[in-house]
């Protein structure tokens, strides 16, 4: 697997422009470094190191028609503190309005070209929309307002820090099914923001799944046939998986399906495309990493030190937070880090996960060792590794009635 490591450097003069001004005498005079490197981790890391100046809110106010929204879908759930009342866990990223990609996709064009002989040049567009938030500045400062469908309150975010703001907000009572949230912009702006609130009861089941190489295709063990699938193909669900998926849509009683992938939010236009296409009855929130920060360190850190299992790890404790009376079945891979991350889940919290289901996926460690390992101390019936052969038969697992294999 692969970190794709981009590095926009700016040039030091940069660092004092701002805002409008900006764009047009800058356009993208960074340079870009793009390299490959395998680490047995399937994350693609991207930063942007920004003048120091775009992190700092220098006032605070609301989106503007320069800037771009985006809410991600968002779970909620019943406020402990309060019954009747729905929380949401709302995240929103804000950001300037695209620069030019065209320098940037000359570079990885150029650069998977040389490294891998892999020519984008006839299907730049696609590249282009698959990269688009890479080319976006993130924006401190920025409050978003939110109005649900079928709930009772507006919902204010805190102000964006780096372009993130993440915050449960209390939308009075909702009456139980997926809504549509809008983002409220000035009246000048007749752009439509949309995002999907997808409420879940304090009970009954719910599932964590991994997106790549576990529901989709993404070839995260070969740099070529990653890149390509990242950049220019179709996305193609894992045969079988989107059948199981909606099998257990129905025999959970509508889960909550919470997506968990160690990728960049950045791709989250299209993995959230994909999931609501091809697993469209079991389409849930996506967790993505958010990383956006500056320091390189932590980028080379997350991925040299285990990052990807702290941070599956950290989401399932921020499921937990949110549903600790319901029982989740987790589904992963054996590309990354999903068994190690699923054998802790289970020793850490006991019923709340109620089974992992693990793909072997060719190429990868599939040693009994390695197995044995990350589920030490956990019942064999708690999990079940497949092949693809056994795809199909997953569906008939009685999860329900407590069987996991
Ligand atoms: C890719 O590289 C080869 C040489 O390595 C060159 O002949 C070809 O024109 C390049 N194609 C593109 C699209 O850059
Ligand atoms: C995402 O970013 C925000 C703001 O930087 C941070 O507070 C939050 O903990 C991050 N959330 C996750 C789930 O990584
Ligand atoms: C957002 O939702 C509104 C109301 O249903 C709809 O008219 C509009 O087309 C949606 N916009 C987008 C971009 O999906
Ligand atoms: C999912 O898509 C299929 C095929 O397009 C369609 O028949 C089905 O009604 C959709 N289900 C939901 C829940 O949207
Ligand atoms: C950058 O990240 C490293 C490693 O995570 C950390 O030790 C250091 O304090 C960070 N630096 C800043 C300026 O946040
Ligand atoms: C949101 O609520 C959940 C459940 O109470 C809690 O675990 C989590 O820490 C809260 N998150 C934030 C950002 O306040
Ligand atoms: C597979 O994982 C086990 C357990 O972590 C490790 O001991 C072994 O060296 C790994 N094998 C390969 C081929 O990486």
């Amino acid at each position: 697997m692969i970190v794709i490591l981009l590095i926009a450097t700016w040039p030091s003069n940069s660092s004092s422009c701002c805002c409008a001004g900006f764009f047009s005498s800058a356009p993208f005079t960074m340079r870009f470094t793009l390299s490959f490197v395998t680490l047995g981790l399937a994350v693609v890391e991207v930063v942007h190191a920004l003048p120091r100046e775009w992190q700092r809110p220098s006032r605070r106010s609301a989106p503007n028609l320069l800037d771009d929204v985006l809410v991600f879908d968002a779970p909620a759930f019943d406020d402990p503190a309060n019954p009747g009342n729905t929380l949401v866990q709302l995240q929103a990223y804000v950001s300037s309005r695209q620069l030019d990609l065209t320098p940037l996709l000359d570079t990885i064009s150029g650069e998977l070209n040389k490294t891998l002989g892999l020519d984008i040049s006839k299907t730049l567009d696609r590249a282009a929309s698959r990269l688009a938030l890479f080319g976006t500045l993130p924006l401190s400062g920025k409050d978003v307002t939110v109005n649900v469908d079928n709930c009772g309150n507006a919902a204010s975010l805190p102000s964006t820090l780096g372009g993130m703001a993440i915050q449960n907000v209390t939308l009075g009572k909702c009456d139980g099914t997926d809504a549509l949230g809008t983002v409220t912009l000035a009246s000048s702006d007749s752009r439509n923001v949309n995002f999907t609130v997808f409420p879940s009861s304090a009970d009954g089941f719910g599932v964590i799944s991994d997106i790549d190489d576990t529901v989709k295709v993404s070839h995260s063990l070969d740099k070529l046939l990653l890149a390509k699938a990242t950049l220019i193909d179709d996305p193609v669900p894992v045969t079988g998986m989107p059948e199981v998926f909606s099998s257990l849509a129905k025999s959970l009683n509508s889960p909550q399906f919470i997506f968990v992938s160690a990728s960049p939010f950045q791709l989250y236009p299209f993995l959230r495309d994909f999931i609501d296409t091809t697993y469209n009855e079991s389409s849930g929130p996506i967790f993505l990493n958010n990383l956006t920060t500056t320091n390189i360190s932590a980028i080379t850190d997350f991925a040299a030190n285990d990052g990807i299992f702290e941070y599956k790890s950290a989401m399932i404790d921020r499921i937990q937070g949110m549903y600790p009376g319901k029982k989740f079945l987790t589904v992963g891979d054996s590309t990354q880090k999903d068994p190690e991350t699923y054998g802790e889940a289970i020793r850490k919290y006991g019923d709340f996960i109620a089974c992992a289901w693990i793909r072997k996926v060719d190429g990868a460690n599939n040693t009994d060792a390695r197995f044995a390992a990350a589920f030490d101390g956990v019942s064999p019936d708690k999990f079940k590794l497949y092949t693809d052969d056994e795809i199909p038969s997953l569906a008939n697992i009685d999860v329900a009635g407590g069987t996991c294999n």
